[in-house]
């Protein structure tokens, strides 16, 4: 297994409109457009984690309805092994309402996971072999919790490096962190983890906070950039770039990383490559479909990072 990056995870639909402002409760606007694909923090990231190069397998589950049609052609578009394309007899396929602001391309998203949530303890060790033989593995809290954790654990136990981004925000076991070695939220979910809604603009403090629990930990912050105190104790800057839909950028940074770290690039090297990537997604419209290929990831950082060491 060289460059094998493994991602538990969702798959759901994206239903996406393009409006001038995100509507305020009661509120009805007009949107100009409206994009249906691919999306789900875990396919984002198998495929942000594909195109720029790594070798993924990606395992999730899906419904038997209409949407699943959809999803069995984004994992042949992306060249994604169906064997782990799993099936639930009981739930549909996910879906997520995303709302773009057109002027500054910021989102607002509600995500049913369905089908997600249904990936079983079981599922998890039937394919065992995903977690146990991949160099860095992948997971967010978009599915079903406990199969993340026994596949988190699994990969652990099994010698691969383990990311963790724990999106969108919820509850969870903090036990789990002793299997992860790299935690990637973004500044919000930071705030959540380290309870320090108090002062969130101290990004250091809450990085310190939870370092307590995991080796590395990753803050991203958005158009501000990105925060890891084991390679700076600066905020390292975003790239500035025509934005047009943020949505998925994160996932592009957490896709990015893992897959430039399956090939025992530097943690420095694998956060430029992830920001450059991400800024690179925000260009485009959409999730899964806006995330960029190896050579306009590597096209870019060396025009932004050629005067930086190793
Ligand atoms: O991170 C972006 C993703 O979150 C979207 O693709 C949407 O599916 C939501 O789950
Ligand atoms: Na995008």
């Amino acid at each position: 297994n060289v460059n094998r990056v493994s991602v538990l995870g969702s798959f759901v639909v994206d239903l996406a409109v393009f409006s001038s402002h995100i509507p305020n409760p009661g509120e009805t606007v007009f949107s100009e457009s409206f994009k249906m694909g691919p999306g789900g923090k875990g396919f984002n990231q198998a495929v942000a984690a594909k195109r720029s190069g790594a070798d993924v397998l990606f395992i999730t589950k899906i419904g038997q309805d209409l949407f699943s049609i959809l999803a069995e052609q984004a994992f042949e578009k992306y060249d994604l092994c169906k064997k782990y394309l799993l099936k639930s007899k009981t739930y549909g396929t996910g879906v997520a309402l995303i709302i773009v602001n057109e002027t500054n391309g910021n989102n607002a998203i509600s995500v049913v996971p369905n089908a997600c949530v249904d990936i079983t303890l079981e599922d998890v060790e039937k394919n065992s072999e995903i977690f146990e033989k991949c160099d860095v593995f992948v997971a967010q809290f978009e599915s079903n919790l406990q199969a993340t954790y026994r596949a988190i654990e699994l990969a652990k136990r099994s010698g691969a490096v383990t990311v963790l981004n724990p999106a969108p925000v919820r509850e969870f076991d903090y036990e789990i962190l002793k299997y992860v070695d790299i935690l990637i939220p973004n500044e919000i979910e930071a705030c959540l983890l380290a309870e320090s809604f108090s002062n969130c603009n101290k990004v250091s403090k809450i990085a310190a906070k939870l370092e307590k629990f995991v080796d590395t930990v990753i803050i991203t912050l958005g158009e501000k950039g990105v925060f890891c105190s084991k390679i700076s104790h600066e905020i390292i800057p975003a790239i500035r770039v025509n934005t047009v839909d943020t949505t998925g950028a994160g996932d592009a940074f957490v896709g990015i990383f893992a897959s430039y770290l399956s090939r025992n690039y530097s943690l420095r090297e694998c956060v430029n490559f992830a920001i450059t990537g991400a800024a690179l997604s925000t260009t485009r419209y959409g999730t899964s479909p806006s995330m960029p290929s190896q050579k306009e990831i590597e096209l870019m950082y060396r025009s932004v990072f050629s005067n930086e060491e190793g």
